[in-house]
């Protein structure tokens, strides 16, 4: 149910390799991932106490849904270990922020009938430089759980909440999402490419679009792209 390694290239590559001979809800974790991804083509190398893990998930439906399921799971394993919840807050679509900054990352990918989500989290250190500002519970003067200590918490959370979605599907995700979301109703920009609407974070569609309220009073669903706080 979960392998443990030393070192790997990528947690998610690891299970995807093993898709077809591993069981559902099977997790592995890393000390070092020395080729790890990121979202939008990013690296995600890291060590020395930062969580690298992935889980691998057989379901039917819409299962980018699973993708909040997550970012819930990991949120609440967050606050229930430091026991610190509220300096916790999720951000669009999958980040968790720690005092309004970035500090761990989730990483869908498919492979046929195969789903893994690849979780990372800068427990001990976090990296310089970033696009957007990164921290870790060590920099916010947390303690310091282990790896094995975060995933002992996020299997019992992403259990829970996946039995939630798969009983009652993405309702109870939506709402337990938005009440954990950093801007519900406050002014964002949408970065997407060719063009950066700017409206109010209105809540979130049955797949997972964030709805962004537009100044003429229309509302438009963003499906991919980076939103940033005004
Ligand atoms: C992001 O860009 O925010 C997502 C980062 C996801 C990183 C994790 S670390 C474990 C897993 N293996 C990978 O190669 N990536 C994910």
């Amino acid at each position: 149910m979960i392998t443990h390694l030393a070192e790997v290239g990528s947690t998610n590559d690891w299970l995807l390799a093993r898709a077809a001979d591993l069981p559902d809800g099977h997790w592995v974790i890393t000390d070092r991932q020395t080729a790890g991804r990121g979202r939008r083509g990013r690296v995600w190398n890291d060590g020395s106490g930062n969580f690298m893990g992935s889980v691998l998930v057989r379901a039917d439906g819409p299962v980018q849904q699973l993708s909040f399921v997550a970012a819930l799971a990991l949120h609440d394993a967050l606050a229930g270990i430091t026991g610190q919840g509220a300096r916790f807050a999720l951000k669009w679509p999958n980040d968790v922020l720690l005092d309004a900054n970035k500090c761990s990352g989730i990483l869908l990918e498919r492979q046929g009938d195969a789903l893994v989500i690849g979780i990372g989290v800068n427990l001990a250190h976090h990296p310089d430089g970033t696009e957007r500002p990164a921290t870790s519970l060590a920099a916010a003067g947390m303690p310091v759980p282990t790896p094995r200590d975060l995933l002992t918490h996020l299997v019992a959370t992403f259990s829970h909440w996946r039995g939630q979605w798969a009983e009652q599907g993405f309702a109870p995700i939506r709402t337990a999402w938005l009440a954990r979301a950093a801007g519900v109703g406050s002014r964002i920009v949408a970065r997407l490419g060719n063009e950066s609407p700017e409206g109010l974070f209105a809540g979130l569609a049955d797949d997972g679009a964030l709805l962004m309220r537009l100044d003429d009073g229309s509302t438009r669903a963003i499906h991919a792209g980076e939103v940033f706080a005004l």
